[in-house]
């Protein structure tokens, strides 16, 4: 696993977009287990995606490099890591309006190459079988972006989930339903207990996963994530089995992680102080 260090919010999401953008645009050498892909290669490029408030900025920043011709999402697919059971796509809430809102809607993407789960399907069992085989059926997800929640989660695999979980139903926990309420008027209430996510395992057959992680409240699951061993509780753990998994964070969520850490993994990086932008 790579952790990549960087002084705050904004130049974490910089660093995740840039490395989106030349992952699409086939410039990041992929490795011996990463076949050709992006514009440069023959086949379209797919992209699994998230929603909180974690990769705002990276939108931001990959509808600024589509704007500036650095980047077109002409060749992109894209599969979305979770959406609600019970609220309708055109609602405010829904997972399908805050990714057309917030990142879809500015860029150059094919509304048919993006692909988000059905939380008003009426068989979600099925609903989440078809997305599987949807996603297999595009030659697998090359780049796997994520946040993680407060408790380590990664997608809605909420602790305890098993680790090779594949897409499903999913009870959400009430400390996961009181970090959303801002979503939902402040009401805990009001967020629907249940969701449909992929799996873990699904995030883990990506070719390779990208997680971004800021503020102190993610302090204690980064430290879980990167000192801790794997381990269901913590989700997140999985990708210390992945073959590449990076986590950007910034410097308050390493606030529990321990100085050498911190150290080690700079000096890997060539991260020296002041930390880079
Ligand atoms: C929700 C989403 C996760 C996300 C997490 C953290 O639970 N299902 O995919 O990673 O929230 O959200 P935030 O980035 O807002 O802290």
């Amino acid at each position: 696993m790579r952790l990549i260090i960087l002084r705050d919010y904004d130049s974490a999401s910089r660093w995740a977009a840039g490395y989106i953008a030349d992952r699409i645009n086939g410039l990041t050498p992929a490795g011996d287990s990463v076949p050709e892909a992006g514009s440069s290669g023959k086949k379209p490029f797919v992209l699994g995606l998230p929603t909180g408030s974690s990769p705002l900025g990276v939108y931001r920043e990959l509808i600024a490099l589509r704007q500036a011709g650095k980047v077109s999402f002409a060749r992109v697919i894209t599969f979305n890591m979770d959406e609600y059971v019970g609220i309708d796509e055109d609602q405010p809430q829904s997972y399908h309006r805050f990714m057309w809102d917030n990142f879809l809607s500015h860029i150059d993407i094919d509304r048919k190459s993006v692909h988000i789960l059905n939380g008003m399907a009426e068989d979600l069992v099925e609903e989440c079988r078809a997305y599987e085989e949807a996603v297999t059926a595009c030659g697998g997800i090359d780049l796997f972006f994520g946040g993680m929640g407060a408790d380590g989660h990664i997608a809605f695999n909420e602790p305890g989930s098993s680790l090779r979980s594949r897409t499903r139903v999913k009870t959400l926990t009430m400390d996961t339903r009181i970090a959303n309420a801002r979503f939902f008027g402040g009401i805990p209430d009001r967020v629907p207990s249940m969701a449909l996510t992929v799996g873990v395992g699904t995030v883990m057959d990506a070719r390779e996963v990208l997680i971004l992680v800021s503020g102190y409240s993610k302090a204690r699951a980064l430290r879980a994530a990167v000192e801790g061993g794997v381990n269901h509780m913590w989700t997140i753990s999985c990708l210390q089995m992945h073959p590449r998994a990076i986590i950007v964070c910034d410097q308050a969520a390493t606030d529990e992680l321990k100085v050498g850490t911190v150290r080690y993994f700079r000096d890997i990086e060539g991260l020296r102080e002041p930390m880079g932008s």
